[in-house]
């Protein structure tokens, strides 16, 4: 028995990266999913890779009225949600000092306003049963260097994962988060960071990984999977982390 055979899923941010090979993964077991980005070209490329069962809808998740028409949008496509996964976000990395107003409003609109506004618009479509996985980071469990804003917000997120557990036991939807450690995706280079930045960002942070080696994406989905399915159905408020045992040690 396939794991979500015949569940409905919407995965934000799934044109790359870990959104990309949770939607894989999802179809693999058996789902219908939607995918969304901010761009219709990738929104479209993705749709047409993942196959037919696949379907796609354009939304910045930093902007609530494009939550709310993704909601009408996905509600005349499906009727209902089984399975939300809010994924979309990207980082930027500062110094303190170099830290402005719209770095912060930037990260803290995608992820902390991005994650709250996706879990109420799309909240009356889910199904008594569902299942809403949240995307933290093992950022907020360290003091790493430039991740002062983007480390915040992900700890808001992870706030979030008691609040709206506790609020929707009465729905019976569960709701958890997966932590991701660094994972190969785009996350980096779409830091705005050079190659040269890169590198020394990940000199940093790999000698933290005991298992000395950057995840794959589809490493995270798995862990999604598992919280998104019955096989996880005694878990609700809690986090996953998928990170080689970086924050562990
Ligand atoms: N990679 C890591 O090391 C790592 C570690 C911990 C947590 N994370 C988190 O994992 C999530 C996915 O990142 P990734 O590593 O898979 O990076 P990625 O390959 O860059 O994928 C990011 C995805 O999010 C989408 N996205 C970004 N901003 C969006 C917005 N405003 N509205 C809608 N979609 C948006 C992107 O689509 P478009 O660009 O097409 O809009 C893309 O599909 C993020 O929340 C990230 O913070 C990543």
């Amino acid at each position: 028995m396939l794991k979500l055979q015949n569940k409905i899923a919407l995965i934000t941010g799934g044109t790359s990266g870990i959104g990309k090979a949770t939607a894989i993964d999802f179809i693999e077991q058996g789902a219908t999913v939607i995918i969304t980005g901010r761009n219709q070209i990738s929104v479209d490329a993705t749709v047409k890779m993942l196959g037919e069962n696949a379907h796609g809808i354009v939304a910045d998740s930093a902007n609530i009225e494009e939550l709310k028409q993704l909601a009408i949008k996905v509600k005349a496509l499906t009727g209902k949600v089984d399975v939300l996964y809010v994924n979309a976000g990207y980082g930027r990395f500062l110094m303190i000092e170099e830290v402005d107003e719209p770095h912060f409003d930037e990260i803290f609109n995608v992820i902390v306003k991005g994650t709250l506004f996706t879990v109420q618009s799309i909240l009356p479509l889910m199904s008594e049963g569902g299942s809403i996985i949240l995307n933290t980071s093992s950022a907020t469990e360290q003091g790493l260097h430039g991740a002062s804003v983007y480390s915040a917000a992900k700890s808001a997120v992870q706030s979030f994962v008691k609040t709206f557990a506790a609020e929707l036991s009465t729905r019976k939807i569960r709701l958890n988060a997966v932590s991701p450690g660094p994972i190969e995706s785009d996350f980096f280079i779409n830091t705005g960071m050079n190659q040269e930045e890169i590198d020394n960002f990940t000199s940093v942070l790999l000698p933290k990984v005991p298992m000395a080696r950057f995840g794959k994406s589809s490493e995270v989905a798995k862990a999604v999977t598992f919280l998104a399915s019955d096989d996880s159905s005694y878990m609700h408020g809690t986090e996953i982390f998928v990170d080689g045992g970086q924050v562990q040690f």
